[in-house]
């Protein structure tokens, strides 16, 4: 079941007519459906239960605070990579002993505040990193919970800048030094061992490399048990793909992905961490922008949009596929036409799409963009002095502005001229 329809030829989200929020918040913004993330939230759930496990949702890929208490009150927990996820989960609500900390550069400063919530587990990238745990933890007189994340030299599909699991990758520790990684934390004062932790990509299209990893960390799991380290907790990370509607081969049903897990950790004796974040939120979201102008190029037509790439970076960054529907139903006979949809920004690469076919669309029709709602306000940013664009939450008939658009004063407000140029 879709939460993004047209009902008497007007595209809503759940009950609530996309113009109607364009009217009332302005172009461009990202529009939620509470009832896609309450959905998708309940089928990877379903889809892993029976397995002893804590759901911890990517903020990454959808950050807002709104949208974190959504997935609170769901029983979600979180994955945070700095100090600024952290604040924004604990803000939503999740409890510290569901929140994980991911990432290869963690600060003294973020360990201390994460240290100070009680946070369930550090995943830890490197040997200097522990060292800095293990340092602030002694501060604190602190026991710091850790995993090792470890990188299992697996080739995951998605795109090439969003795998992680490859020897060559900046991410985990080196497989051949991963025993001798515990044994150093064993040593460690202040660092009590409870886990190992992998992650491969994004987008992951089939199955087979979770398999890898996963088969392959539970060789290891079982070598550091009978090293005497008392692993309790699995992170399998996330990456699990989903569709976009321009795939050839449909991604993994999220059931038999939990069906897979099962079947490959039920001898473990371990709980296992989820860090699902594009399954959760990706068709979640829509982009909705209006068409500016129609421009005839020598031999191209260009729909100029009032989105651009600082607000939705995906396309420019991977060439990622976006489906673009307008928000009024085209009759069936409307002539078709293609489009290159580009935003208003002053780079070639700010394309969402080159010779898509379309209907007929013409200038002040809105427009949407879909699987918007992981990674899309996420990674926004005001380029061109262009503000964040509002993101609205709906639910059923109902919907709130969740982030507003800051004035162009808001962004002036945090520079300055310099004294001596006064
Ligand atoms: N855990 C860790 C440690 C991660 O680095 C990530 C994503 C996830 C979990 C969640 O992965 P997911 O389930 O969402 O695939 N900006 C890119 C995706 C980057 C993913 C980064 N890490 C995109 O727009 O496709």
């Amino acid at each position: 079941m879709r939460h993004f329809e047209f009902k008497n030829g007007e595209m809503h989200a759940e009950n609530v007519p996309l113009a109607k929020i364009a009217a009332e918040v302005g172009t461009p913004c990202y529009v939620y459906s509470t009832a896609t993330f309450e959905r998708h939230f309940n089928v990877f759930k379903n889809s892993v239960s029976g397995i002893n496990s804590l759901i911890a949702y990517s903020v990454k890929a959808n950050s807002n605070i709104g949208i974190l208490a959504t997935l609170s009150k769901l029983g979600a927990g979180a994955d945070v990579v700095s100090g600024g996820e952290l604040q924004r989960a604990l803000t939503a609500g999740i409890p510290a002993n569901k929140i994980v900390f991911s990432g290869v550069g963690k600060t003294k400063h973020e360990i201390e505040a994460a240290a100070n919530a009680k946070i369930k587990i550090f995943n830890v990238e490197s040997i200097p990193e522990l060292y800095a745990i293990n340092e602030v933890a002694a501060r604190m007189n602190y026991l710091a919970p850790i995993a090792f994340r470890v990188n299992p030299d697996v080739t995951a599909g998605g795109h090439k800048k969003i795998s992680t699991g490859k020897k060559e990758d900046k991410f985990g520790i080196a497989w051949n030094k991963a025993e001798h990684a515990y044994a150093i934390a064993k040593s460690c004062s202040n660092i009590e061992i409870v886990g190992i932790d992998v992650h491969i990509g994004s987008q992951i299209d089939h199955l087979e490399p979770f398999e890898k990893a996963i088969s392959k960390v539970g060789n290891l799991i079982k070598k550091l048990h009978a090293n005497g380290h008392n692993i309790r907790c699995f992170d399998i990370g996330g990456g699990l793909g989903i569709p976009y509607g321009n795939e050839t081969i449909a991604p993994p049903d999220p059931s038999n992905y939990g069906a897979m897990v099962k079947q490959l950790t039920k001898k473990m004796n371990v709980e296992i961490i989820f860090e699902p974040g594009r399954m959760i939120s990706g068709n979640a979201g829509i982009l909705l922008s209006k068409v500016l102008y129609v421009k005839k190029g020598e031999d191209r037509n260009f729909l100029i949009i009032d989105a651009a790439m600082n607000d939705l970076l995906r396309p420019a960054l991977y060439d990622a596929f976006h489906e673009i529907e307008p928000v009024r139903k085209k009759p069936e006979k409307e002539q078709v036409e293609k489009y290159d949809v580009v935003g208003p920004i002053c780079e070639s690469s700010d394309t969402f799409t080159k010779s898509r076919k379309l209907s007929k669309i013409n200038q002040g029709e809105l427009i949407v963009m879909h699987t918007a709602g992981a990674y899309g306000a996420s990674q926004s940013s005001q380029y061109n002095t262009r503000p964040l664009i509002p993101e609205v939450l709906v639910k059923d008939n109902k919907y709130e502005v969740i982030r507003k658009r800051p004035t162009i004063n808001d962004i002036l407000k945090s520079e300055n001229i310099p004294n001596w140029l006064i």
